[in-house]
């Protein structure tokens, strides 16, 4: 990859594990990581657009290729499963960046109880089983870095997606508990959120010319926010260059707020 961003000596040969890393924002911070020379594990349930993240890593000339387990993350076995698989395949994962989520566009008074178990199943529940699988060995390491990607939709009190917005906010709660309860072992635990970073999905199910408008109009910066770009906070708080933030959420939005 041409890339123009900074080297982190601390992820070379850094042991990382990604939910959703086949598809947008996901798969640029697995790539990234991987440029970085570190080892990572990645989740997903889509097999080919996974095969191609693996691909791309490859052509970039990664000194690692990623490691990929299929898993539908509502299946929180599989999860487990996939999180035991990554400590034996590459010898203990001590950083988590969950990421994995569903924006789908719904109404609220459509919500039935189990659209709403799914949409908290698929925002928000598998970032505190990845943790509960993987923390422990990052205590045992003395080190870790989470990091866990949230929305800044619900502090723009966008109302489209409830069942996202409202488990998206919770995902500050599991950082900053959990920040707390890791802390005395040296484990970090650390929001990102990103505004509008255009993916392919985003391009392809959501995207319209006034939606385009409006957020260039929130912005501070008229320009579209890469997945790359979004990736380097990520990669900042994944590396030792951060060992003094924990607990803290990054807005990654072109300056929206
Ligand atoms: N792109 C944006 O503008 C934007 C804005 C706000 C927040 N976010 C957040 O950023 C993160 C990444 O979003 P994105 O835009 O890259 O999404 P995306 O839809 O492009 O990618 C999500 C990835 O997660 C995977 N995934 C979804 N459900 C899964 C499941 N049940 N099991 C296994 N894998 C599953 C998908 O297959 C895909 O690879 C999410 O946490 C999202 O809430 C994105």
């Amino acid at each position: 990859m041409p890339n123009h961003f900074a080297s982190y000596p601390s992820l070379a040969e850094r042991t990382a594990f990604v939910t959703g890393g086949a598809d947008g924002i996901g798969a640029a911070i697995v790539q990234q990581l991987a440029a970085q020379g570190s080892r990572v594990a990645f989740v997903d349930k889509n097999v080919d657009y996974a095969q191609r993240t693996i691909e791309r890593c490859v052509a970039e000339g990664a000194a690692h290729a990623p490691l990929f387990y299929e898993v539908d993350l509502l299946d929180i076995a599989q999860l487990q499963g996939a999180c035991e698989s990554a400590i034996a395949d590459l010898g203990g994962v001590t950083v988590l960046v969950n990421n994995a989520a569903s924006d789908d566009r719904h109404d609220w008074r459509d919500i039935s109880v189990e659209y709403w178990n799914e949409r908290m199943n698929v925002n928000l529940r598998h970032y505190f089983f990845a943790i509960q699988a993987l923390a422990p060995q990052m205590i045992e390491a003395r080190l870790g870095s989470i990091v866990n990607i949230g929305s800044s939709s619900y502090m723009m009190q966008e109302d489209f997606f409830p069942g996202y917005a409202i488990a998206k906010s919770a995902v500050e709660g599991i950082t900053r508990t959990m920040a707390r309860t890791l802390g005395p072992h040296n484990v970090r635990v650390n929001t990102v959120l990103p505004g509008w970073v255009p993916t392919e999905r985003q391009l392809t199910k959501w995207w319209s010319p006034e939606g385009e408008r409006a957020t260039m109009n929130d912005q501070a910066l008229k320009k579209r926010i890469t997945p790359e770009e979004f990736a380097q906070m990520v990669l900042f708080l994944a590396a030792d260059d951060s060992g003094g933030c924990t607990a803290q959420q990054f807005l990654v939005d072109g300056g929206r707020f």
